[in-house]
């Protein structure tokens, strides 16, 4: 029997693709990325991602295969991103991930975008389990969660407004640097100096795990408004910032550690690429014997291994979805179907690269 399983991620504006074999782990994953599409527009457009999408998929799908060394009849299952995300983006992973499910005659299971950057860093590490606390920081999501299970989540705290991804890109974009801002600023910072500017460290006065980060772009603002706008001030300004981010995040990682009185902590989404976010995260755990994962950072940010491997979990499980094209932009992960807690597949292969297609 076929066990490959094709994974297909198309919630916003990559379109990743992959193949994960659950005795053998990864064999190979793609992406295309759109920011050069979106650039000019500071920003993703909803319907020009769609149709990108459209375009790149089949293309890319072709190739992740040729280099997994299989055909389309090697495929034993698919998983495709259901939600949350951009509709018309969601719809284009579903549709084809579906109609290629009902040619093969295999089963198909719509995937929680989050729930796969959440099981991303379990893919190629082989004591990672549950039970630990994730936190998931990305452009839409900024939330801590206790993982009891697999598919047992229990949400602690969330951002009330902004998610932190979401704040690096607005502030990036207020002081002119080109989208996707988090990166951007993140290289900037590299050269700020650490202190030269002080932002709050929100909601950390008072008990609780929310977060609340649209106040800290409105202090960069003010604070570059009245600045020499000089490269150096840019830069000690996105240092100030990256500071009160990742401070902010500590500190509710640490509380939720002390909460939940779990001592192990993962990190997923794209903010968790961020290189001082690591660095203090480690610090912190370190200080009271507790470990942190993170993915290798093409795994932090979106991808189709992610998809391929939480499909993959869920297809061992005996779960699938019917014929329908659904998807879910908004979608809670608390009400995923919890898993058998013995289920474990094949850990990553190393080594397996990332393709980052830049022609298809
Ligand atoms: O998980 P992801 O790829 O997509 C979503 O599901 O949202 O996360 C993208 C977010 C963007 O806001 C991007 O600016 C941010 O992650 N990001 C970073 C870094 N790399 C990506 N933020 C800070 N530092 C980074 N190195
Ligand atoms: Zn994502």
């Amino acid at each position: 029997m076929n066990q490959a399983i094709l994974g297909i991620e198309t919630s916003c504006d990559e379109t990743g693709v992959a193949v994960y074999d659950p005795a053998l782990g990864l064999r190979a994953h793609t992406l295309y990325s759109q920011i050069d599409l979106h650039a000019q527009y500071g920003g993703v457009v909803p319907e020009l991602a769609s149709r990108d999408h459209v375009r790149k998929l089949l293309p890319l799908i072709r190739q992740t295969l040729a280099e997994a060394g299989m055909s389309v009849r090697d495929i034993g299952g698919v998983a495709y991103t259901a939600g949350p995300g951009l509709v018309g983006a969601l719809l284009v992973g579903a549709g084809v991930g579906r109609a290629l499910a009902w040619a093969l005659d295999v089963p198909a299971i719509g995937v929680h975008h989050m729930e796969g950057h959440l099981l991303a860093p379990l893919l190629e590490d082989a004591q990672l389990a549950p039970p630990f606390v994730a936190l998931l920081v990305s452009g839409g999501h900024t939330q801590l969660i206790a993982v009891r299970a697999i598919g047992d989540y229990e949400l602690l705290g969330e951002t009330l407004d902004d998610a932190a991804g979401e704040a690096f890109d607005k502030t990036a974009k207020l002081m002119g640097l080109p989208y996707p801002g988090g990166p951007h600023l993140a290289a900037l910072a590299e050269r700020g100096t650490p202190g030269k500017f002080k932002f709050s460290r929100p909601m950390t006065d008072r008990p609780g795990l929310d977060f609340s980060f649209s106040g800290l772009k409105t202090q960069v603002l003010l604070a570059w408004q009245k600045s020499d706008q000089t490269d150096i001030t840019r830069a000690d300004i996105a240092r100030g910032f990256e500071d009160a981010i990742v401070d902010t995040l500590a500190i509710k990682c640490e509380r939720a550690l002390d909460a939940t009185g779990m001592q192990i902590l993962v990190v997923a989404g794209g903010v968790g690429a961020n290189r001082r976010l690591r660095a203090k995260l480690e610090m912190m755990v370190g200080q009271r014997d507790g470990r942190v994962a993170f993915p290798r950072p093409a795994f932090c940010t979106d991808n189709g291994a992610m998809i391929a491997y939480a499909g993959a979990l869920r297809l061992a499980a005996g779960l699938h979805d019917g014929a329908g094209v659904d998807v879910h932009p908004r979608w809670e992960m608390a009400t995923l179907p919890p898993l058998p807690p013995s289920l474990s597949l094949a850990k990553g292969r190393d080594g397996v690269g990332l393709r980052q297609c830049t022609q298809l």
